[in-house]
């Protein structure tokens, strides 16, 4: 039997009404509207299009939005200076700098710099340090956006094998620890994982993001489970696909996430999400 599909564009627009509503109360209220900057450094076509879909979302929640063009050769002093002056913006709740970076560019230093009240990705050691312990100012964008869907589907995680495939620190590491807060028996594999196919036909909840087009067969799933796809891979006929491949394993999931239209739309929900909360946060603080 074919796998419910689960539609992350429709979950996403109706939370981010919800974000919007809850946003423009909180401007009622406060006269205060939430607002993000972007920094994008270099001309990396993935990046822009990601950039330019947060934007337009920010302000079709009603949100305040700026994006900082840099060149790709910006030095670590000016780009560390840029981060200076929106920290010091009070219009300004949330910071992100898009990643990757140019290579010249030192990153973890980058996160560092952002104050972990106006870092909306949860990159900066503090905020992971408490995702960590699960006590969350902000909700890692990705993980959380996977946590709505399976929240919205209805989908039990308290008891459940989850297998998060990837280890990266923006989603599989994250991911792995929202799924154990919520009670979920939790594996992570990567590339070293030996019968990985053993592993990840154990998983009642699979959550693959490792970047490798295809990379997951429907024979290695179980019957019934339910798939989410992170990855966002571009082949070389241009098309956007992800690390399940998507024909073969709706055949056995019980449910799967689509690329695109599937995990993507709720991490930029979630994003807007982040940016409410460091307002809130904000004047809660100045008050
Ligand atoms: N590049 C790819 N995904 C992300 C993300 O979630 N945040 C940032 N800052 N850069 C990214």
């Amino acid at each position: 039997m074919a796998a419910k599909i689960i539609d992350g564009k429709k979950i996403a627009e109706l939370t981010r009404a919800d974000i919007a509503a809850r946003a423009a109360q909180l401007e009622a209220q406060s006269g205060v509207k939430p607002g993000l900057a972007v920094i994008i450094v270099g001309d990396n076509p993935a990046s822009q299009v990601y950039v330019c879909n947060k934007k337009k979302a920010c302000e079709q929640a009603g949100m305040y939005s700026v994006v900082i063009e840099m060149a790709g050769d910006t030095t670590q002093e000016a780009l560390m200076e840029q981060i200076e002056t929106l920290k010091a913006d009070d219009k300004i709740h949330g910071i992100l700098v898009q990643l990757p970076l140019p290579a010249h560019l030192d990153e973890d230093a980058v996160i560092a710099a952002i104050p972990p009240e106006k870092d909306v990705d949860a990159f900066h050691p503090v905020n992971t340090g408490k995702i960590m312990i699960g006590d969350y100012d902000f909700l890692p964008c990705t993980p959380a956006g996977v946590m709505k869907l399976l929240e919205h589907e209805g989908i039990e995680i308290a008891g459940k094998e989850c297998v998060v495939v990837g280890r990266s620190n923006i989603v599989g590491k994250p991911q792995a620890m929202l799924l154990l807060h919520a009670n979920g028996t939790v594996t992570v594999c990567h590339s070293k994982t030996k019968n990985l196919s053993d592993v990840t036909r154990r998983a009642d909840i699979l959550v693959v993001a490792i970047g490798k087009a295809n990379f997951i067969t429907g024979d290695m799933i179980k019957p019934g489970a339910v798939v989410i796809d992170v990855g966002m891979n571009r082949l070389e006929n241009k098309k956007l696909c992800g690390d399940v491949e998507f024909a073969s394993c709706s055949e056995v999931a019980g449910a799967i996430t689509p690329v695109p239209g599937g995990v993507g739309p709720m991490t930029i929900t979630m994003l807007l999400e982040n940016t409410l909360t460091a307002a809130k946060k904000a004047i809660g603080k100045n008050l």
